[in-house]
């Protein structure tokens, strides 16, 4: 099986995330990346992306994008803005043909519900085959057991 964990991080710890759940599925680690990345701090950095959210504004990414033919199983790891999807993976989502595709889905919030996150993945591209979903709230440690455990579920779908 071909696995790519697929993120998008702000301040890192989605970053950090990804890269360990990356290593142990043994994962292409492919990242999402801003054209104009936010600002990395002040009111802007939360109001941008927090109305880019709302709005579901479908942005301008870097290319070349991921190609989610080329792999058999795909994370998605996002950070929760404005209590829903942030902007950069939506706009993956529009951008790329998802059609079909197995997913594991990983919210990243401080402590918001990350349901509605959860919901919009699947309301833009609703033939995902969702394998499985899993939440984490921002802490300096994070939870390696249940990166390993989530891991270890993926590699156990057929
Ligand atoms: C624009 C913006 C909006 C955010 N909105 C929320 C929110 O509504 N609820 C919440 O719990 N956290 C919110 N956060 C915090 C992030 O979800 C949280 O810090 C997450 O761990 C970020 O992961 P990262 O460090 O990989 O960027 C927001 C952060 C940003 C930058």
């Amino acid at each position: 099986m071909k696995y790519a964990v697929i993120y998008y991080s702000v301040d890192g710890h989605i970053k950090y995330l990804s890269e360990i759940l990356a290593k142990n599925l043994d994962a292409d680690l492919l990242p999402i990346i801003k054209e104009r990345p936010y600002p990395k701090k002040g009111f802007f950095k939360y109001f941008i992306g927090g109305m880019d959210a709302t709005f579901k504004r479908n942005i301008v990414l870097k290319q070349p994008l991921p190609d989610p033919s080329s792999y058999d199983v795909l994370v998605l790891a996002t950070p929760v803005h404005a209590g829903t999807l942030c902007s950069p993976i939506y706009s993956f989502l529009k951008q790329v043909d998802m059609t079909n595709k197995k997913v594991y889905l990983i919210a990243h919030s401080r402590g918001g519900d990350p349901k509605r996150c959860l919901q919009t993945i699947k309301d833009t591209v609703p033939s995902l085959k969702v394998l499985g979903e899993s939440s984490f709230i921002e802490s300096e440690n994070l939870d390696e057991q249940k990166v390993v455990e989530i891991s270890q579920f993926i590699k156990d779908q057929k």
